[in-house]
């Protein structure tokens, strides 16, 4: 396991990481989102282009600083951030999606800002599902190399194994999502055709510098 700085790593590869939340709107002033800090996605940007790659973020809203060299691209919606990817990808060797994309969007959106009616009903809102970006990136005829994430609340060994066949990516990390939102420190489980192997609990950087030496190492 590669724990520190590498930075030849990556060089003469482009790599694009997904990261944040998505947020999708009800209405000019609200809207559903997931849980997500965008920590983990930042870190492997930032460690992708210290190991030398030319970096692309595509990021949902977050709190958090562009890293110093990477391209940012700021998205709101699951689908701004599908075409953002979508425009991009065929430049790219390797795709990391970090994001926490919502998996529906409202169907029924508002243009005008929902009112309360006066007997206490509440708007019925419809959902539609996203587009999986991942599954369609995997699904390309000349593919990068994909590498998926999965925040799992249990049976994180069982469900990583199952998702990562059913994305067809040779990389799938897993981690107990609920447990390390926001956090600094994380715990990481790499799944791939040889089986599994654990990244004990450690800061979310020096995580990131792992994933990115493992990724190399498998181009
Ligand atoms: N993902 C994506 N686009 C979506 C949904 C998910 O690119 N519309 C990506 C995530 O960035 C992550 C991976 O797919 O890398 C797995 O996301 P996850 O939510 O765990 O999987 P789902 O297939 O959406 O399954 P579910 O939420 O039902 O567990
Ligand atoms: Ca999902």
């Amino acid at each position: 396991i590669i724990a520190s700085f590498q930075p030849n790593l990556l060089v003469g590869k482009s790599v694009m990481v997904t990261a944040g939340p998505t947020f999708e709107p009800i209405d000019p002033v609200r809207g559903i989102t997931n849980l997500s800090s965008g920590k983990m996605g930042y870190a492997i940007a930032r460690a992708a282009r210290e190991a030398g790659a030319e970096v692309t973020l595509i990021s949902g809203p977050t709190a958090l600083a562009a890293p110093y060299g990477v391209h940012c691209i700021n998205v709101q919606t699951a689908a701004q951030m599908h075409d953002a990817v979508m425009s991009r990808i065929s430049s790219q060797h390797v795709f990391i999606a970090v994001a926490a994309v919502a998996d529906w969007r409202v169907k029924n959106q508002s243009a005008q800002k929902l009112k309360k009616d006066a007997a206490g009903h509440a708007p019925a809102l419809e959902f539609e599902q996203n587009t999986d970006i991942l599954a369609a990136v995997a699904a390309l005829e000349k593919r990068p190399y994909c590498v998926g994430f999965a925040a799992e609340s249990e049976n994180l060994q069982e469900y990583g194994e199952a998702k990562r066949k059913k994305k067809n990516i040779p990389l799938l990390v897993g981690n107990i999502g609920h447990q390390t939102f926001g956090q600094d420190q994380n715990e990481l489980m790499l799944f791939d055709d040889q089986g599994h192997t654990l990244f004990p609990l450690a800061d979310k950087q020096k995580l990131a510098r792992q994933l990115v030496g493992e990724i190399a190492r498998r181009l």
